[in-house]
């Protein structure tokens, strides 16, 4: 047992709370190692005051995945993982095998988390690391705007179960405060045999709870949480469960492009000027509107309008 797994189990076991130097005799520790692990519990979504001259008080137990609690919350089957290199890979191997549309694969922390572009998407602080199996009924142009939807379903939930108002920078991540705090990879798999895709994987990242030292340096300023430790009610399960929810209701708006609004109306980077690079050359544009398809409409300031359908852009502060 870990340092960190000691002292919950002292502060559970001592609802009046107990010192930092009674915590750290008992364990046979630092006080300062202590501290660290109640730094550590905190940021995995333990309540643990601090009261002065009496030591730790644990006020709710830590922010634990179920698999059960998520299919209670939503009604569809999940699967829960301690760790796993990515929810991705081993959703697309359920999608291969014939897992239902719905099925929600999980994991408490991933050690190769993929991002899009090639580029890795890290596990930092508290996390919240999903996919989703969908088995849509349309093919083709609707079927690609599923990113899109997805990234309307995740804003939603997360205004819903932690009360936070991200916006949506094109074309799928969502931002608080300046800052990215969910990344979306989508993944189709096609069918071995007919190499037509009949599902599509779903891969949402959500830095749910803690601090910017949970990261590592080089992202501390441009990733963010959703929640600081200790702040506010909400648990992973009823998020996870809530994204799911949206999701599925989102994914059967891929003819009527209803979720389309939502999309542009919390958009971060209508009306402001982006910057985006093309063939080794940079522009510099004025996002204009966002199309029915989830094409960003640009005017560039050589006085060129131009619609872009996928790539990435910088929004220029
Ligand atoms: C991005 O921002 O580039 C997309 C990041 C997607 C991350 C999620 S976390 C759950 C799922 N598993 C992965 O390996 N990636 C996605």
């Amino acid at each position: 047992m870990s340092t960190k797994e000691k002292v919950l189990e002292l502060l559970a076991a001592a609802p009046e709370g107990m010192s930092g130097e009674r915590l750290a005799r008992n364990l046979g520790v630092s006080r300062a190692a202590v501290w660290k692990a109640v730094r550590a519990l905190k940021a995995r979504g333990c309540e643990i005051e601090g009261v002065t001259n009496r030591g730790y008080r644990l006020l709710r137990g830590a922010d634990e995945l179920s698999a059960e609690l998520i299919s209670a919350g939503c009604g569809l089957p999940a699967e829960v993982f301690a760790a796993l290199p990515s929810t991705n890979i081993v959703a697309r191997e359920r999608a291969a095998q014939g897992a239902a549309h719905g099925t929600i694969i999980v994991a408490n922390t991933q050690s190769s988390g993929r991002g899009r572009r090639g580029r890795s998407f890290v596990s930092g602080g508290l996390g919240v690391y999903m996919t989703v199996v969908l088995r849509p009924r349309i093919q083709g142009a609707g079927a690609a705007l599923i990113t899109t939807a997805a990234a309307v379903a995740v804003r939603e939930a997360v205004l819903e179960v932690c009360g936070k108002d991200c916006a949506i920078k094109w074309v799928n991540d969502l931002y608080l405060g300046g800052k990215k705090v969910c990344g979306i990879l989508t993944e189709a798999v096609s069918e071995v045999e007919s190499g037509e895709i009949r599902s599509m994987v779903v891969g949402i990242g959500v830095n749910f709870r803690g601090v910017a030292a949970d990261f590592p340096p080089e992202l501390r300023e441009k990733a963010g949480f959703v929640l600081e430790p200790g702040e506010g009610e909400a648990q992973r399960n009823e998020l996870i469960a809530r994204i799911a929810s949206r999701l599925l209701e989102r994914a059967e708006q891929l003819e009527s492009r209803e979720f389309m609004e939502e999309y542009r109306a919390n958009s971060l980077v209508l009306g402001r000027r982006i910057e985006f690079v093309r063939g080794g050359r940079t522009y510099v544009a004025t996002a204009v509107d966002i199309d029915d398809d989830g094409g960003l409409r640009i005017l560039r300031d050589d006085g060129v309008r131009e619609t872009i359908n996928a790539g990435e852009i910088s929004v220029k502060i």
